[in-house]
This record gives structure tokens, sequence and C-alpha cells, in this order.
């Protein structure tokens, strides 16, 4: 078996993991669905057993295929016992993204992330308050705030890029990590940034926190294991730092923890320093890795791109011609090339493969094959974006990168309506940190685009399945020379 083979086996044995474990523990809850009556048929069912020879054979991508070729767009996995329904296609996804809170959303999935955020945000709240605080996060990272953030990235861009010598080589993998930590911690937390020890321990606790996403502690999320301690001492520490931050401002800042802080309840009362400070943790552990791959996969695609390269540093000669070399949010929103050659990456490697919910209520989906089925409530369900990105009657050869197909005329991303493309989510939930990604991967790639002539030494990255969020295998290895558009 190649490496490839291997990790796409890898990748299908942790989903089926997760997948079981996501089950088992809902077997755990009474099932009070069961004497429901359906006025239309059910999905057609495959045994979780019958795929264990499949998926060891060959990619989770493939078996799916399979699966949709034999059974059509939607189908129910049956975990001996909890069923876990696939919607493949636009056509079949409203409810998953429309659907209130009340009939369909993670349901008790996410209960492990409480001891990793705290009690006071995320599931450790009543879903009306829940709502309160996406409210507050969705109005902090509200495009029209954001116009303020573009001078200090660019700054903070322009610093960081200028500690590379005249030609050399590097990890694109860590340098773009590197400058977006500090990219996206200038505008989440101001006067924070400047204290760059703070900002390394902030980014270590991070790490231990994130360790807490495991198998084990998504069924367990409160045993004493050393993963869990380290889990809940970070979650203390991170917790003291924001606070302390909270506390000791004496003047307003233009950030997103100002925002938080100035936020308002309905009922007009205000956000408490745990409420913020769990806020400002879900911010940050939520866009660190998405961010930071999505810039990585952009980088990698255009260096094995001449095409695309060579358009996207003649946009950068145009706007220049326009703009100058300083770049404010209106140039930015004239470098349409750029922007859909990082929507391409994103479509080809979406940050989040697998998006999951619980049905609390019975739905009806309506297939682009003419079956009509409800979805009982009690199943899980999931929507592939790995593989509805990829799907022909929607993008025309789905595994080319071809960032022309966004352009007018084409519109690929719309040609079966508004859950063609997914891969920031959609309707209730979708990613309010969209503005936010594409603002700091555009000011990195222009500045890289106009100083440096840039080629990939490395081959093309291998996508690490054993992550959440599947970043590109290994180091990204590419050189660099000075140069200066104009
Ligand atoms: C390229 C970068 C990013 C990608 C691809 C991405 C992707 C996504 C996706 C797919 C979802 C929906 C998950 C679902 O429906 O199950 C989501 C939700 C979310 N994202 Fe992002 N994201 C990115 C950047 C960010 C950033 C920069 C932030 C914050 C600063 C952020 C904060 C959030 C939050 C808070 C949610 C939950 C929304 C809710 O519960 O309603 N994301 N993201």
């Amino acid at each position: 078996m190649d490496w490839a083979a291997a990790s796409t086996t890898l990748f299908s044995v942790v989903l089926f993991s997760i997948v079981t474990v996501v089950a088992a523990k809902l077997l755990k809850a009474k099932n009070k669905f069961n004497n429901h009556v359906y006025t239309r048929p059910l999905p057609p069912v495959v045994n979780v057993l019958a795929l264990i020879p499949p998926l060891l054979n060959k990619s989770l991508q493939a078996t799916i295929q399979d699966l949709y070729t034999k059974f059509g767009s939607v189908f129910t996995i049956n975990f001996l016992g909890p069923k876990v329904t696939l919607l493949i296609g636009p056509e079949v996804s409203a409810h998953f993204f429309q659907g209130l809170d009340s009939e369909i959303s993670w349901g008790n999935l996410l209960e492990f992330t409480i001891p990793m955020y705290g009690q006071e945000v995320g599931y450790g709240v009543d879903t009306a308050t829940r709502n309160e605080h996406s409210n507050f996060i969705i109005q902090a990272l509200q495009p029209s705030k954001l116009r303020s953030h573009v001078d200090p990235i660019f700054q903070e861009v322009e610093a960081y890029f200028a500690k590379w010598g005249q030609d050399g080589t590097v990890d694109l993998k860590h340098e773009l990590e590197q400058v977006l930590m500090l990219t996206s911690s200038r505008c989440l937390l101001a006067d924070v940034v400047r204290h760059q020890m703070i900002l390394t321990e902030i980014y270590s606790l991070l790490h231990e926190l994130e360790n807490g996403a495991n198998i084990i502690s998504f069924l367990f999320p409160y045993i004493p294991t050393p993963t869990n301690r380290r889990r809940d001492k970070a979650h203390i520490k991170l917790k003291e730092i924001f606070s302390a931050a909270v506390r000791s401002r004496s003047q307003a800042q233009e950030d997103a923890l100002q925002r938080l802080i100035d936020s308002k309840y309905k009922d007009g009362r205000p956000t408490t320093i745990a409420e913020i400070s769990g806020m400002m943790i879900i911010l940050i552990s939520t866009s660190r890795h998405t961010s930071s791959h999505t810039s990585i996969w952009t980088g990698a695609r255009l260096l094995s791109n001449t095409k695309f390269l060579k358009a996207a540093v003649e946009e950068q000669k145009h706007i220049i011609c326009k703009y100058g070399n300083q770049i404010d949010h209106h140039a930015l929103s004239e470098m349409d090339t750029l922007h859909n050659c990082i929507k391409e990456a994103l479509r080809m490697h979406p940050a989040g493969p697998v998006l999951f919910r619980k049905a609390h209520k019975t739905f009806n989906v309506h297939t682009k094959e003419g079956n009509e089925y409800d979805i009982p409530g009690g199943h899980n369900v999931i929507i592939p974006t790995v593989f509805n990105s990829k799907l022909p009657y929607i993008y025309k050869d789905p595994r080319v990168y071809d960032p022309d197909r966004f352009s007018p005329g084409r519109q690929e991303d719309k040609v079966g309506g508004k859950f063609s493309y997914t891969s920031f989510g959609g309707g209730r939930h979708i990613c309010p940190g969209m503005a936010f990604a594409y603002l700091q991967i555009k000011l990195i790639w222009s500045h890289l685009l106009r100083n440096f002539e840039l080629e990939l030494m490395s081959s093309f990255p291998k996508a690490d399945w054993s992550k959440i969020t599947p970043a590109p295998k290994g180091k990204v290895m590419i050189s660099y020379k000075r140069r200066q558009l104009h």
C-alpha cells in the first residue's frame, strides 16, 4: 500500500471510529423516536459491517462514491442500532443548514468542548444564551468592522516578511502559521500581540487545550487522564490571561476583544469577564488551523499552476498601478483572481471535510434522482463537504484546480443553489469568520506575490487526514527571491 493509500485508509479508520463513537454515545440516549409513523419511505440502509472490507481496501471518498452510485444522494448507515444518514448534494442540504436548532443541531455531540471553552459559553449554556453569544461574535467580525484591521494586518505582514533575506528557502507551512498567529492576534487582541511572550504562551496553551479534542475525551470529557488534566490547566491559564487583558484595558481598542466587552444582551445586561474569555478562546482556537491550512493550500496550488500564478501576479500589477503599494479595503475588494484562487483551494481542500448534526425531529428531503424520504428524528446527519465539493454535475472537472469556475458567466458555486459551495458551512451556522479569513489570506498572498518570486521545491503536499482540519502533510519547502512588482 502506498503512502497516499495508507493515509486515506488511516482517515477512513479514524472517521469510522469517530462515527462509531458518536453513534455509541447516542445509543446511550433513550430512543424516543421508535414509534413514529413516517409518511414517506426512509432512506436505503447499509449495515456498517458491510463497509469494513471496502474501507480497508479503498479510501473513504471512494467508498462514499460507491454508496452514492448504488443508493443515490441520501442513504443511512446502520451502526448496529444508531443510524447515520449522509446527505449528498445541495438539493438535500437545506434543512441541515437552515433548520431551527430545536429541529437539528450539534445536540450533545459538542459536549466535550465544555471543559475546553468553559461552562459560561458554547455547550455550557442554554440555546438562547448561546445564540446571543453567536450574535456577539458575528457582530465582532462583521465585514464593515474589519476595514479598520486592514492597516494593522498589512503592517504585521510587511514586518514579518521583512525578516526574509534577498533569497532563500523556507518551509511555507511554518512561515504562514507564524504570520497568521500575528495577524489574527492583532485583530482579535490588539494589545496582547505586542507582548511576544504572552502570545507564544497563549498559542502553546491552545495546543494543550486542543489535545483535549480526542476520542477518549469525547466519550468521557471529565475523566482525569493526563491529557484532560493538561487541557483543564491550560483552560484555567488561558482564562486568567484573557481576564487580565479585559481588566487591564484602560482605554478602548480596535479589536474583537473590545467588541465582545462592549456587547450587550437583549435585556441590556453586559457580558461577563468569564464569558468574554470563553468567546475569545473559541475564536482563536476555531480560526487558527482553518486559516493557516487554507493559506498553505492556496500557496501550494498557486505555485503548482503557472496559469493561475501568472494571472494572480498580473492582477497585483494592475492593482499597484491603480492604488500604489499601500493596500486598503478598496484594493482588496478588487483582487477577484486572488479571491477565487483561495476559494478554489478551499473547495479542493475543505477545512471542515465532514459536517455533523443530530436530527431532533423528522424532516424530509427530495433528492435529485426524484425520491422523497423522511429522515427520522434521532438520526445523526452528515454532509461530507469533501465529497460534495467535487460533484461533477456542479463542478466541471472537479479534480482540476480552476479558480475561473467562480468567475461571472460560470459561477459554478451557484448552479445547484445556495448550498453548492459549503466550505464555510451555510445557513444558520455559516462561519462568522469567513470575511476575516479572506482578509488575512488575501493580504498575506498579495504581499508575497508583489515582493517575491516563489517556487515550490517540495512535491505537492498530501493531506494529513489524521487532523480534524486536514493539513498539508510534512514541510512545504519553497524558494524565494526578492522582487518589486510595478
Ligand atoms: C479559511 C478559514 C475558515 C474556514 C474554512 C472555516 C470553516 C467553517 C465551517 C465549515 C463552519 C461551519 C461548521 C458547521 O456547520 O458544522 C464554521 C463555523 C464557525 N467558524 Fe469558521 N472557518 C474559517 C475561519 C474562521 C475564523 C477566522 C473564525 C473566527 C475568527 C471562525 C469562527 C467560526 C465559528 C465561531 C463558527 C461556529 C458558528 C456557529 O456556531 O454558528 N472561523 N467555520
